[in-house]
């Protein structure tokens, strides 16, 4: 029977459209109704139970009331679909169109061969006859599958359409949030947060606005996050408490992200069973702490069952550690992994350990050695529910790096990338710049050398065990989510890579803005798309040309790490110099005559970076002291491409801006309005830069630019 003469109404799902639609109370970013317009216009139908199938059967329902479709759930008689979402172990339907798109997606399945399988996030889409089949083993399948009918938008109901099964190259993608529970006097409520307060806690307390979390877990999940951590891995006192008296806090927030597929992790400090659990120490050898772990975590899994885990800063920038018993970094993390074992859970380990108090005129300790001597050695001996959480780079998300020696120097440790969304070191949301291109770039890298293994592949890890890829999130309370409209960017194909590492950066770009800036609500659809793109797509590489160049690192301002300060750490104990002298500038990181770092890597690229004559110009200065006067392979000198490159990158934002101003009046007003703002500064900060760093080194080398442009 056909759905418009049902007499069985109770079978219908009616959900009225939420009075917040018109006026989102936040930015919608790339979930605005409009992006379900295509879903929404049509008929529907939902087979299978759960708590996630609930969820898409509620995003279907809220997309058909407003753009006029239909949607069943598991009806008991005939109808005529164009879309159907179901379950593989969800019964058959009394109906044959769609029994036959179920069939086409079970066909298109079983040819993609390796058994059929999805997992638990997989799912398949087929067309047969007039309609489309969503197929998923487990509801999060399900779930997944809506969010990509939702980016395909019309493309999903082309007859054309070839089968398409999908699952994530990585099981474990996740957020780390950097927020305080209590407004830290120095980082304030989030560390290195750029994006206003955090979504869930404020001044000591939660904030309380479930509903904006809720939203929060609708778009992580639409980008292809699974997981949060939700404070600092800086653990102070008030924060320390979410692990025991505060766990309600945490099983809220657990119990609001859950429909949308994201488990919640807590970061906790290692000195617990000490500063919460009353005991004299939290030495991971003894019998007491070892215990009082096991209770806690049981605890926690009692009130919060699917809880993911801990995420670990420990013996780092002052967080206590296994160091001041005498044990490693191994023993530390297992007496945590121990306690979770039982519950399924996993700690996230960090590797980020060197030493802070590093003394500038010795020349032989290398920050970027540390986390590669600190834990290779361990390698192996961590048990299999330790995720050694390696920063991509060896330093500190700057905006140029080698991609971490960790990473291809532990075979026997699963292991996570870690990665800054928040742009801490890259225009803290004041300055576009889209880091898709360098996350690809970085998870494409082959650390063994051409044609071996990639980062995404260490990541992946062998039979999918590996430890995923993470970052520490760019979100707060701020009605744009990201304070830089564009920087929502950054989180979305974050998500989308941690998805599938292979994805082209620049193709989740355009799906990003086609979904945030939809074509059907914009006059000129094409020159908005065009102009986005053109604004957004290389200035990562902008970004880099009007700050710390050729690899060379930090020259940032001390502490809140904005803007230039050449000199800013270069007489500090934090070991992040560039030793810029009159003759030339650059570390000495070769084996040769360096700190070895080079010789940390595997041969291939040991040798890369061991001569200035092989190493890649965008990495000499951080392998290199070098001469000014040394000719790069792009045949301009050191000094002659520092000039170049930071005239160039200012005249690329002012190209920016213009491009920005073509945009008034085509699109929301109140994002051209906060994006116009970010560029006068982006303009301002830019030409700061410029000018400071060409004037330093025109300074300290005397060598005039080749162009006699202005340098002061
Ligand atoms: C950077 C950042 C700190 C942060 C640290 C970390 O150094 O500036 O605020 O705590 O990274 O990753 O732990």
């Amino acid at each position: 029977m056909n759905a418009e003469g049902s007499a069985d109404l109770e079978q219908w799902v009616f959900v009225e459209e939420p009075e917040d639609t018109d006026e989102p109370r936040v930015h919608a970013a790339w979930l605005p109704p409009e992006a379900f317009r295509a879903l929404g216009a049509r008929r529907v139908l939902v087979h299978g139970h759960g708590l996630l199938v609930d969820t898409v059967l509620d995003e279907v329902s809220r997309a058909c009331a407003r753009y006029g479709g239909r949607v069943w759930h598991s009806p008991s008689w005939d109808v005529d679909v164009d879309l159907v979402l179901a379950l593989r172990g969800a019964g058959e339907l009394p109906n044959p169109a769609v029994e036959a798109a179920r069939a086409a997606g079970e066909a298109a399945l079983a040819e993609f061969g390796d058994g059929g399988t999805l997992g638990d996030e997989g799912f398949v889409l087929a067309r047969a006859g007039e309609v489309t089949a969503v197929v998923a083993d487990a509801p999060a399948g399900l779930l997944y599958g809506l969010f990509h009918v939702v980016r395909l938008c019309a493309a999903a109901y082309d007859p054309a359409r070839p089968p398409e099964r999908h699952r994530p190259a990585l099981r474990r993608r996740m957020l780390n949030h950097w927020d305080n529970v209590a407004v830290h006097p120095v980082m304030g409520q989030v560390e290195r947060g750029y994006a206003g307060g955090s979504i869930f806690w404020h001044q000591g307390r939660p904030r309380g606005d479930l509903a904006r979390i809720r939203e929060y877990g609708r778009l992580l999940a639409a980008s292809g996050v699974n997981a949060i951590s939700v404070n600092n891995v800086n653990v102070a006192r008030t924060e320390a408490l979410l692990l025991t008296d505060r766990l309600g806090d945490v099983a809220e927030i657990a119990d609001v992200l859950r429909p949308y597929g994201i488990r919640v992790h807590l970061s906790i400090t290692f000195a617990a069973p000490v500063v919460l659990g009353g005991l004299s120490t939290a030495d991971p050898m003894d019998e007491a702490v070892r215990a009082w772990w096991a209770a806690a975590t049981r605890n926690v899994y009692e009130r919060i069952p699917d809880f993911g885990g801990y995420v670990v800063k420990a013996d780092s920038e002052g967080q206590p550690g296994p160091f001041a018993y005498g044990r490693d970094h191994a023993d530390g993390a297992n007496v945590l992994a121990e306690a979770l074992a039982p519950h399924g859970g996993v700690v996230h380990w960090r590797a980020f350990v060197y030493n802070h108090h590093q003394d500038w005129r010795d020349r032989s300790t290398d920050r970027a050695r540390a986390a590669y001597d600190h834990f290779v050695p361990l390698d192996g001996r961590f048990r299999t529910n330790v995720i050694v959480q390696v920063k991509f780079g060896p330093v500190d998300f700057q905006t140029r790096e080698p991609v971490s020696p960790v990473l291809a120097a532990m075979p026997a440790t699963r292991l996570a990338v870690e990665l800054q969304v928040t742009q801490e070191y890259t225009g803290q949301q004041r300055h576009v710049c889209h880091l898709g291109p360098w996350w690809s770039e970085l998870l494409r890298f082959e650390p063994w050398g051409p044609g071996g293994r990639t980062i995404a592949d260490v990541a992946t890890g062998e039979a999918e065990a590996g430890g995923g890829l993470v970052a520490v999130a760019n979100t707060g309370s701020d009605l744009f989510w990201t304070g830089h409209p564009l920087a929502q960017a950054n989180l979305y194909t974050f998500g989308r890579l941690a998805w599938d590492p292979r994805l082209d950066p620049s193709a989740i770009l355009d799906e990003w803005i086609s979904l945030t800036f939809p074509p059907s609500a914009t006059a000129d659809p094409e020159l908005v798309g065009r102009t986005l793109h053109e604004i957004m797509d290389d200035s990562w590489r902008t970004y880099e040309r009007y700050t710390a160049p050729l690899g060379v690192g930090f020259m940032v301002h001390p502490g809140d790490h904005y803007g230039p300060g050449i000199d800013g750490y270069e007489y500090t104990r934090w070991g992040t110099y560039h030793f810029a002298d009159r003759d030339g500038v650059g570390v000495d990181r070769s084996r040769a005559s360096g700190t070895g770092f080079a010789a940390q890597y595997p041969p291939y690229w040991a040798q890369v970076y061991e001569s200035p004559e092989s190493c890649p110009d965008e990495l000499l200065l951080f392998f290199h002291h070098v001469p000014y006067q040394h000719v790069l392979h792009s045949g301009s000198t050191v000094i002659q491409h520092i000039y170049d490159t930071h005239f160039a990158g200012v005249e690329e934002v002012a190209v920016m801006r213009r491009r920005w101003q073509t945009l008034n009046g085509m699109i929301d007003p109140a994002v051209y309005e906060r994006v116009a703002e970010r560029l006068d500064e982006q303009m301002r900060s830019a030409t700061e830069w410029r000018d400071q760093v060409n004037t330093y080194f025109f300074r300290k080398s005397g060598v005039p630019d080749e162009r006699g442009r202005v340098i002061y």
